[in-house]
């Protein structure tokens, strides 16, 4: 008999945690790695945020909240998707869970059955798909195409589309293209939606914040107001406000759904850390004055990146709207042999070849979906992206 269950056998374990684990044991032999594989910024959490949870500590917030979330945060929740979103919400339509993968999870657990499709369009965040899986459902891939920005097309949306599809999983900006969506691309997806009232929508907006220039944030609920009832509009302080240790992701939406999220909360985490809920509600009532530097310096790094990318032989690099990824092609590059004579077939052997020639961690794009491409999150300082963008070239060119 096997020990593991069949529902996790349908499952791989994050291909990124695994890059960048991989990154992290290497170091810890003494190998001079740069790590370009950790979805988390740089920077440490803001100084207000960690006084609340100091604060939280002191007055003794120490004990089991409400399962879903306490009243102080969800109305801090409230508060924010009304002020940023133009979303009007109760308090009983909110559920924060420890994280933003947990709200995803306890979305899917509760609402999935044998048959049930879920259209993720590619290339998509990797626990998306391995956690339908899990949830006993069935993923459905929209394809998209680096020309068409990594988004996907109304047509994509329709073909993709069955009698059996019960949610639509959308995220903008990306992890791991960047891309994200104008509000006129959301339009266009939604007047499909709206054709097909059985398909629920999920819309992941963890990275709302990243985003570059003049470019405006969007949320489906927001642009088309006759999906407010079967959208489920998903955040989180994970990356925004540098709290990915804290654990706290949040999603607002239909109050019989959020009711579903609660019992398999109820059943399997129970409340998540009541000292990151009080951080939370700083983060979300605080100061807000560190979000447009952040991004700014984002910005800079992902020229830094995209520029000196585009000039490599092989490899071709979209400059995409947001978040702090790219996800360069190296379709160039495939069929080529490394100096001791291995041909790179796949954007696998690629990742592989960066890390054991030259000490550069990234993620492979068939994990995400859509190959070949490589994943780069620029997460980390100028100094550091210059001399891995410095052994990227060495190694593209270093192959015959
Ligand atoms: C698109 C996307 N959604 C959700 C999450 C999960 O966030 P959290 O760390 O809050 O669980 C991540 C984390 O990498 C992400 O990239």
């Amino acid at each position: 008999m096997s020990l593991e269950s069949v529902s996790l056998s349908r499952v791989k374990p994050s291909a990124t945690l695994a890059a960048d684990q991989k990154g992290r044991e290497l170091k810890a032999q003494g190998r001079d790695i740069i790590s370009l594989a950790a979805g988390e910024p740089d920077f440490d959490t803001p100084d207000n945020i960690k006084e609340a949870a100091i604060k939280a500590i002191r007055d003794g917030k120490t004990k089991y909240t409400t399962v879903d979330g306490i009243p102080e945060l969800k109305e801090a929740i409230v508060g924010k998707f009304a002020r940023e979103n133009g979303l009007t919400y109760k308090a009983s339509q909110v559920n924060v869970s420890p994280g933003g993968k947990p709200v995803i999870w306890n979305a899917m657990i509760s609402t999935l059955n044998p048959g049930d499709e879920v259209v993720i369009p590619t290339p998509y965040w990797v626990s998306y798909w391995d956690i339908v899986r899990l949830a006993g459902g069935t993923p459905v891939a929209a394809p998209t195409t680096a020309q068409s920005g990594f988004k996907l097309s109304a047509e994509g949306l329709e073909k993709a589309i069955t009698p059996k599809t019960k949610w639509l999983l959308l995220n903008s900006p990306s992890n791991p293209s960047g891309a994200a969506y104008t509000r006129g691309e959301l339009k266009a997806l939604a007047d499909v939606l709206l054709r097909h009232p059985h398909v629920m929508i999920l819309t992941d907006d963890m990275y709302e914040h990243l985003v570059f220039g003049d470019f405006e944030f969007w949320t489906i609920a927001q642009v088309e107001p006759a999906l407010y009832d079967r959208t489920l509009t998903m955040n989180g302080v994970s990356k925004a406000y540098a709290m990915t240790g804290w654990r706290i992701g949040y999603a607002a939406g239909p109050e019989p759904l959020i009711k579903l999220m609660a019992k398999v909360e109820s059943q399997s985490t129970s409340n998540p850390c009541s000292i990151s809920q009080w951080a939370a509600v700083e983060a979300l009532n605080g100061t807000q004055e560190f979000i447009k530097p952040n991004a700014r310096l984002f910005q800079e790094r992902r020229d830094l990146v995209v520029d000196w990318l585009n000039k490599v032989p092989g490899l071709h690099c979209p400059r995409p709207e947001g978040a702090f990824y790219v996800y360069p092609s190296c379709a160039g590059l495939l069929s080529k042999k490394t100096p001791d004579g291995k041909t790179i077939d796949s954007d696998e052997d690629f990742a592989r070849y960066l890390l054991e020639t030259e000490g550069v961690a990234v993620v492979h794009g068939t994990a995400f979906g859509l190959a070949p491409h490589f994943r780069i999150s620029y997460a980390t300082s100028n100094e550091e992206l210059r001399e891995a963008c410095t052994r990227i070239e060495r190694a593209c060119r270093a192959l015959q």
